[in-house]
């Protein structure tokens, strides 16, 4: 038998519970495709597909890269004109609210109280989930509407338009170097979750599915700190001088009229 043939067979035959127990990725993925790991736990992958008339391969592929995929790309933002780093943090939103964030809530969600040993922990998430969530789409809509326009509209006066007229009030009102500062205060957005998880610790017989819900929730807050440091390391100090420039191009204006 080709040594190929023998993965495929192997991946095939796994049930869903062993194959998350191997990889906790491998849940995200298969929650994307309509199947909900803890529903089907004792199954193969290839029953699955069979009942829910998922194509076998395709899903095969997308675990396997799922498990590949990195992000060293992120590093060339620095070099990014302003408008495509925020067009990259707006995309950042978007996946968390519309996928990492409802995977995560579902996941809570359908924790069972009496079949985990995690009893206490499992309400707590339940109840505060969904309160950090409110909070955190509050965070990103507050700085999509104020703070990304504000930027924008900064710099097509400076490098568009050449105008700096419609953005004297916004200058005055919003200054950045305070925006930055507030940003950086409020930074640690998922303290709550990691004291309740007493910073997602497990005990050996800890159960699978809340090994997932750590697993997703420590992934999520790292992703969280990367996408903070972009915005504080990058989007920052591009508004910062944004702003320096946007003033000086107001005051030579008012010297001319
Ligand atoms: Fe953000
Ligand atoms: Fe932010």
């Amino acid at each position: 038998m080709l040594r190929n043939e023998e993965v495929k067979v192997d991946i095939f035959q796994k049930k869903i519970t062993d194959l998350v127990g191997e990889n906790y990725v491998y849940a995200s993925v298969l929650y994307y495709f309509g199947i909900k790991f803890y529903d089907y736990s004792e199954k193969t992958l290839e029953e699955v597909c069979a009942e829910k008339g998922i194509n076998i391969q395709h899903l095969k592929e997308n675990l396997e890269s799922a498990v590949k995929s990195g992000d060293e790309y992120d590093l060339q933002l620095i070099a990014y004109p302003v408008d495509l780093v925020i067009e990259y943090l707006k995309h950042t939103h978007h996946i968390f609210v519309k996928q990492q964030l409802p995977y995560l809530a579902r996941l809570i969600e359908n924790l069972e109280i009496n079949k985990t040993r995690y009893r206490q922990v499992a309400e707590d998430l339940k109840f505060v989930f969904p309160l950090f969530v409110e909070d955190f789409i509050h965070h990103i809509y507050e700085e999509e509407d104020s703070l990304f326009t504000h930027i924008i509209a900064m710099y097509k006066a400076i490098y568009v338009n050449g105008n700096p007229s419609q953005i004297f009030f916004k200058l005055d009102e919003l200054s950045i170097e305070k925006c930055a500062g507030e940003h950086e205060i409020h930074d640690d957005e998922m303290k709550g979750i990691r004291e309740i998880t007493r910073n997602y610790f497990l005990s050996a017989d800890a159960d699978l599915h809340i090994r997932v819900v750590f697993a997703e929730l420590q992934c999520f807050e790292e992703n969280l700190i990367k996408h903070a440091k972009i915005e504080n390391e990058i989007l920052f100090p591009k508004a910062l001088m944004l702003e320096r420039e946007a003033i000086k191009l107001i005051q030579e204006k008012l010297r001319f009229n």
